[in-house]
């Protein structure tokens, strides 16, 4: 069925767990995640992102609205990484049930101001608003260590940016990356996220982090320990995904089938290792 984003952080929060926010962008990919919620009895976040959207319209999230209203598990849906205004402001017109709204990559005041302007809008239409504080790298970045740490989030900037913009969650950058971890690993600030932790359970914000893919399981776990609630999941699932199609499959169906199992295999996986599975 389809569920608030509200009920469900709610839950992952009294159940300490998490739920996982995965990256769809077509029929196999929102049936991989719904069908994998359903054998693992597992609420779960159908996300969508510009690009995606951008390629798949509306008729997309229509998809994703339905394939959570049928299912037999709590589902909702996310836009993903809201960096333009415009595009925000087209995505409240499209019935998602919660949306990211990523002014990561402007300054405080900025960020706070283009936060602000989305969530009171998205907020009285009853939708739950992400936003994110620091600025996630990617792994092809090249920064230094030093540039690479200046872009962590700020406690006491994370204060404040809650305050001012009233979000209802928060995506956090403690080393956490989009796409691969270098060969040496991530290194996830732990101390920091403690830290984040009393602020935001003070505040009342969910904690989210993003780039979940390629994050060894004892990590994970800690995250979940450490109080993040939603993991957003996508190169791990889209990986899966092409590995499929280099498969000598001759028939449409059986590509599509096989590449459906493929991705639910990695999404049935990660509702295990958060902890939702079960909870639905
Ligand atoms: O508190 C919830 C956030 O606005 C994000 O919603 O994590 O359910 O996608 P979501
Ligand atoms: P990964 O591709 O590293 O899983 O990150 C996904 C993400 O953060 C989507 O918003
Ligand atoms: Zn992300
Ligand atoms: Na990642």
């Amino acid at each position: 069925s389809r569920s608030s984003a509200k009920e469900l952080l709610y839950n992952a929060e009294k159940g300490g767990y998490a739920i996982g926010a995965f990256n769809v962008y077509n029929l196999e990919g929102i049936d991989a995640v719904v069908s994998a919620a359903e054998a693992e009895r597992s609420p779960a976040i159908l996300q969508v992102h510009p690009s995606a959207l951008k390629q798949g319209g509306v008729p997309l999230v229509s998809c994703c609205i339905a394939a959570a209203e049928h299912a037999s598990v709590p589902i909702t849906v996310h836009y993903d990484h809201g960096t333009s205004k415009s595009d925000l402001l087209q995505a409240l017109e499209m019935g998602f049930d919660s949306v990211m709204v990523d002014g990561s990559h402007l300054p405080l005041g900025k960020n706070i101001l283009y936060t602000k302007s989305i969530s009171s809008l998205a907020h009285s239409k009853g939708m739950l608003v992400e936003a994110e504080l620091g600025r996630l790298s990617g792994t092809e970045d090249g920064l230094t260590v030093e540039e690479y740490e200046a872009r962590f989030t700020d406690v006491a900037q994370a204060g404040e940016f809650i305050d001012e913009t009233g979000i209802d969650s928060l995506a956090v950058c403690i080393g956490n990356v989009h796409g691969k971890y270098p060969p040496s690993g991530p290194n996830l600030r732990f101390d920091l996220l403690e830290e984040l932790r009393a602020l935001t359970t003070k505040k009342g914000v969910s904690l989210v982090l993003h780039g979940a893919s390629g994050l060894p399981r004892e990590l994970v776990k800690e995250c979940i320990a450490l109080g993040v609630r939603k993991f957003n999941v996508n190169t791990e699932v889209r990986n899966s995904y092409m590995e499929s199609l280099k498969r000598p499959e001759k028939d449409l169906i059986h590509v599509m089938a096989s590449a459906t199992e493929a991705m639910k295999a990695v999404v049935s996986e990660k509702m295990r290792l958060f902890g939702s599975s079960g909870k639905a």
